[in-house]
This record gives structure tokens, sequence and C-alpha cells, in this order.
């Protein structure tokens, strides 16, 4: 390797270690569950997972990835429209497009890389992207890739504030076309977008909502079909955009959910569908058989949402003062990073498994531990943590 960058990139790696913000990776050698092996620390509660349905474990989840690897091999070879793409990747589609209540649905190898193929692809220099301002960080580069490629017009709206939203689609009245961006539920808040508000606005001022489902598919609404279920508004969002890496199999993938022009406009033209390969087969078939799971049972969802309560409630009745909201994302603030690194490795020697997130990821000062529920855990799962929870919040005074 090149010698300058080389030490470069390890004085770097020496001042985040210093600083405290360096991230070891905890390895596991089982797969997601409501309890993991972790090596060098044996079986433990994992409160830090999107695995919020528990399906990336599940014998029949497993089974359709095999099944679909038997059936189509490892992929296609090259990308769909040169090398001919595959039954499973349509069958999938139509899934997806029925769960998020919209005519069509385009599957990308990632959310990640759904959200840069959207703004990218769907904007030109008339047009603006309103964003609020704790979207998550892929809306927010494939804005940037949007404002290189296309020369489209950005604003950020204040989190979740409808006067100052208001005040920037009046601003950009004369844009062509004026496109809303948030997330459904934000992953660090664990707070919902108002989305009853966000449409009448959208409305008001002839502008395109895009939802970014990542954390609601699966997650809100009587049967997980996310958002706009919650608020009783499905197939009114304009285009939806979600991940298949969290509820819907854990592994990997993301799509676009929107009206069959939207995504056969997005076939021809976005850049990573023309020139990168489709979402490997065995993905495609674990998603289908996650989303057929969820369509047949909702009563998963409905133990999401009643671990989700408990786990709330009884965080309170232990003196911790988690972000108040009702997703399965709840946030303890601590403050100080260094605070909520030392409480996570804490809980580790406690045997759970909780993430602690500082600066940059969050504002200074508000660093946090954040829970994330399942529906895989038990009583005796969450009773366990809960235990731990108040073990070290009173070693750390917290409680
Ligand atoms: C809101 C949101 N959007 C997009 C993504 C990216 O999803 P993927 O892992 O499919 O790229 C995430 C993942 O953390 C997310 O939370």
């Amino acid at each position: 390797m090149h010698g300058g960058l080389e030490r470069r990139l390890r004085g770097e790696l020496e001042q985040f270690r210093a600083d405290g913000v360096y991230k070891r990776l905890n390895h596991l050698d089982s797969p997601q569950g409501p309890r993991v092996r972790m090596e060098g620390r044996g079986e433990v509660i994992i409160l830090s997972s999107n695995n919020y349905l528990g399906l990336s474990g599940d014998p029949a989840v497993v089974a359709a990835g095999h099944a679909a690897l038997d059936r189509f091999g490892a992929g296609t070879a090259s990308v769909r429209f040169i090398c001919g793409t595959f039954t499973i990747h349509r069958e999938l589609e139509a899934a997806l497009a029925e769960l998020a209540g919209t005519e069509a649905a385009l599957s990308f190898v990632s959310c990640w890389n759904a959200n840069e193929a959207l703004f990218a692809t769907l904007l030109g220099p008339e047009d603006v992207i309103i964003s609020d301002q704790l979207n998550h960080a892929s809306i927010i580069d494939g804005i940037r890739l949007a404002k290189v490629i296309t020369k489209c017009d950005t604003a950020v709206y204040r989190h979740a504030d409808l006067g100052d939203l208001e005040a920037k689609l009046q601003a950009h009245r004369d844009r062509r076309t004026r496109l809303v961006m948030t997330d459904g539920v934000f992953s660090m808040e664990g707070d919902v977008a108002p989305l009853p508000e966000l449409l009448a606005l959208a409305r008001r001022y002839d502008a395109v909502l895009v939802v970014d489902d990542s954390h609601a598919t699966g997650v809100l609404g009587p049967n997980g079909r996310g958002t706009a279920e919650h608020f009783g508004v499905v197939g009114e969002v304009d285009v939806i955009t979600s991940t298949l890496g969290k509820a819907l199999g854990g592994a990997a993938g993301g799509f676009i959910a929107a009206s069959a022009a939207t995504c056969d406009y997005l076939t021809q033209r976005a850049r990573p569908q023309l020139f990168s390969n489709a979402l490997p087969c065995t993905v495609a078939g674990s998603a289908l058989a996650a989303v057929r799971r969820l369509r047949e049972h909702p009563a998963l969802v409905t133990r999401l949402h009643e671990n989700t309560r408990y786990f709330r409630e009884q965080l309170l009745a232990r003196g911790f003062r988690p972000l108040p909201g009702d997703t399965p994302i709840i946030p303890v603030i601590l403050g100080e990073t260094a605070k909520a690194i030392r409480m996570s490795e804490m809980l580790l020697d406690e045997g759970v498994f909780v993430t602690g997130f500082g600066y940059p990821v969050v504002p200074k000062g508000q660093a946090r531990l954040r829970c994330q529920i399942s529906a895989a855990h038990t009583r005796e799962h969450l009773d366990r943590a809960l235990e731990s929870f108040q073990v070290v919040g009173r070693k750390l005074e917290l409680v």
C-alpha cells in the first residue's frame, strides 16, 4: 500500500482509539435471534438488532433461500436488462407492492442503493428535494449524489417541523417538482414522521411525498404494512423506499414501491439498475418467504407491539427515561459518548448486547443506548435484560 496513505490511516485509527470512538466489531457464531452466540462472550441477549419479526433465522425463510439458490443458481451474472432477470424477482416485487399498497415495486441490492437511485433518476435542474434534518445517511448521501448528477436544488427542514417545511415548500413554489423526503421511523430517535400532516402539505403544495420505511416495514400498523398503515393512509404515499435487511428476513436488499410508471422509469434509467447486478436469488427467496409469513401471520406484529410496550413500561418503572414513542426503537439518553460506551460494555458483561451511539451519529451530549425489541423476544429475555439494566443503571448511578 502507498506509504503516505498507510501512515495517515494508521494515525487516524490511533486517534479514534484515543478519542474513545473506535468501533470494535463483535463476532457472532449463530444466526440472529433473541439470543446470539458471541465470540468470547458465549450466549447473550441481543437488543441491538433490526430483526424485528425474528425472521432472519426462521426455518421457512432460510429454507426458501436454499430453494431459490438451488433453482436459480448464485445470480444473474450481469445486470437485469442485459442478462435476463429471474422470475423470483418479479414475484418478490409483486409481493412488496401488495404489502406497501402501491401499483408496483422494484428491488435493489440495498435500500442505500435504492435511495441513491431514486433522486438522481427522477429529478433535474428544475426540481428541489426538501428533506427532514434527521433523515438517514443513505438519504443524505443520495441527495448529495443527485445534486451533483442532476443539478437539482436541495433544502433541509427542521426535524418534523411542519411550519418550516411549509415555508420551504412556499419558497420553492415555482419549481417543476417539489419532492419531500422523510424517514417513516427515525432510526436514532424511534419517533414516527407526522405522515397525515406531511401528506396534507404535499397535496397543498403539489409535492411528491417519499417515505423511507426501512424501520417501519413489518413493524408499524396492525399488519406491519408500515407508516401509512399506522396512520390509516395506505395507498396515499407517492413513493416508499424500504429495506429487506431488517424485518423482512434481514439479509440485505431494498426496494422502491411506487406507481407502475415510476418503477418502469427507474428500470429504464436508474444507474444502479442499468450498471449493477440484481439482488441475489437466495436473498430474494428469503425475503419473499418473509413477506408471505408477515401477510399470513399478523400476530407476529401484534407480538412485536406487545413486547415493545412491555419493555418501555418496565424501563420507566425502573427509573430510566427512554425517549417517548411507540416504536420498537427505544433510545435511553445518557449524555456523553464515553458513558454510552461504558454502559454498553457493562451490559455486555451482564450478557446483554445493546450498542451505544455517540457523536457524530447523534448530536453532542445526546449519546444513547438504542434498545431494539423483536417479536422473537420472550418475556423471560426481556425481564433478564431489564434486570441487567437495573444492575448497571445503579452502578452508574442513573437510577
Ligand atoms: C432509514 C434507513 N434507510 C436506509 C437504510 C439502509 O438500508 P440497507 O441496509 O438496505 O442499505 C437504513 C439502514 O440502516 C435505514 O435505517
